[in-house]
């Protein structure tokens, strides 16, 4: 982290020794034909870029070289494949976007590009070239129905084999070609614009606010220019303005709520007969708690963000539930602690299908 993250390049070789995909060739074609699941069809046949969006029914033979299929979030949809996530939490869940898994035959790729964000690039079968230049033209062939560089000059290359792994920085121009068959993991992460954030943190705070007063003007002098906006009038409204800044302890709740928002596709599985929070408490006192897959638990400041809501850590939770947050496990033995506040939320997250008995 002190010497790569955000920084530079880093090929790390046999990072996986004897890396085994959780999710292989088979799966990720299958993963391609369902509705809920976001792929790309990349090809470049003839020497003509082409693209298409899932869901992809039909797909050009494996014999055909030159195509590739993208598929996001398989994290979300693969339990072993979440688990390698768990490799990469040195770094903040706050930053962690998805697993991307790529399948491509020979000479397939998506072409040299740069992306805005961090990624680690996992060679997980067969081989692929990698290509890089800190390049800082930019411009991207505008014929093309994805956004490949005009003109490319890699500086370094690498052939990855399995278990092999890049770390690319945003900004670096990439490109990655198959040699023969492949499939790449791409641990991505997330770094928002102040735009995306500001945005919406702007609307909820706009719906939330309750501003006392009213402008008020008992100093008005006679005008002979009706038509002028008062200068006075901009800076009693402006000043208004600025006492409506929002705190620290704002910003928090709103990331905590912002950043822990599923995916669209993101659907919970309720349990079908749950048990009432004694029953609950009960297994969970046995078996411990595990967070489902799909669920972004994270905490700051007494508070806890989970799946798109805020809510205080209830007295005498704190301990347990960050453990939870970092270890997305509860012990069984931890459970007995927990005040009936804590169980009562515990037993919500239960029903809601973000949280399961058992893995403790
Ligand atoms: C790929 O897996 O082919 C694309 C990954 C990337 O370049 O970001
Ligand atoms: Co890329």
């Amino acid at each position: 982290m002190r010497e790569y993250w955000q920084r530079r390049p880093l090929l790390i070789r046999n990072a996986f020794p004897g890396f085994r995909p959780p999710v292989d060739r088979d799966a990720v074609l299958a993963l391609a034909r369902r509705g809920d699941v976001e792929s790309r069809l990349v090809s470049r046949f003839g020497g003509r870029w082409s693209m298409q969006h899932g869901p992809l029914d039909r797909l050009p033979s494996a014999r055909r070289a030159g195509w590739t299929l993208l598929v996001q979030g398989v994290d979300l949809l693969d339990e072993s494949a979440h688990a390698l996530l768990g490799s990469f939490r040195f770094v903040p869940d706050a930053r962690l976007d998805d697993l991307m898994v790529s399948y491509a035959t020979d000479g397939g790729g998506v072409g040299p590009h740069v992306d805005s964000y961090d990624v680690f690039l996992l060679q997980a079968a067969g081989r692929r070239r990698w290509r890089i230049s800190r390049q800082r033209d930019l411009a991207v062939d505008p014929d093309a129905p994805l956004k490949v560089l005009s003109h490319f000059r890699p500086e370094q290359e690498w052939v990855l084999e399995p278990g092999d792994m890049l770390y690319l920085p945003p900004g670096v121009a990439h490109e990655g070609t198959a040699v023969g068959e492949c499939l790449t993991y791409s641990v991505g992460f997330r770094a928002p614009t102040f735009q995306e954030l500001l945005a919406p943190w702007l609307d909820e705070f706009a719906a939330a606010a309750t501003v006392p007063g009213r402008y008020a003007d008992p100093g008005l002098e006679a005008t002979r220019r009706p038509g002028a906006l008062p200068r006075a009038m901009v800076e009693g409204i402006h000043a208004a303005l600025r006492r409506q800044q929002p705190g620290k302890a704002d910003t928090r709740r709103f990331l905590l709520r912002h950043l822990t928002e599923p995916k669209a596709q993101v659907v919970f599985d309720r349990p079908r007969r749950p048990a009432s929070v004694a029953g609950f408490i009960d297994r969970a006192a046995r078996r411990g708690l595990a967070l489902d897959r799909r669920t972004r638990l994270m905490y700051a400041g007494g508070e806890l963000g989970i799946n798109g809501e805020s809510v205080p850590a209830p007295a005498g939770c704190r301990t347990a539930l960050v453990a939870l947050a970092d270890r997305r496990r509860l012990a069984a033995d931890a459970i007995a602690g927990v005040p009936p506040a804590g169980q009562a939320l515990l037993h919500a997250w239960y029903e809601a299908g973000w949280l399961h008995l058992g893995g403790g």
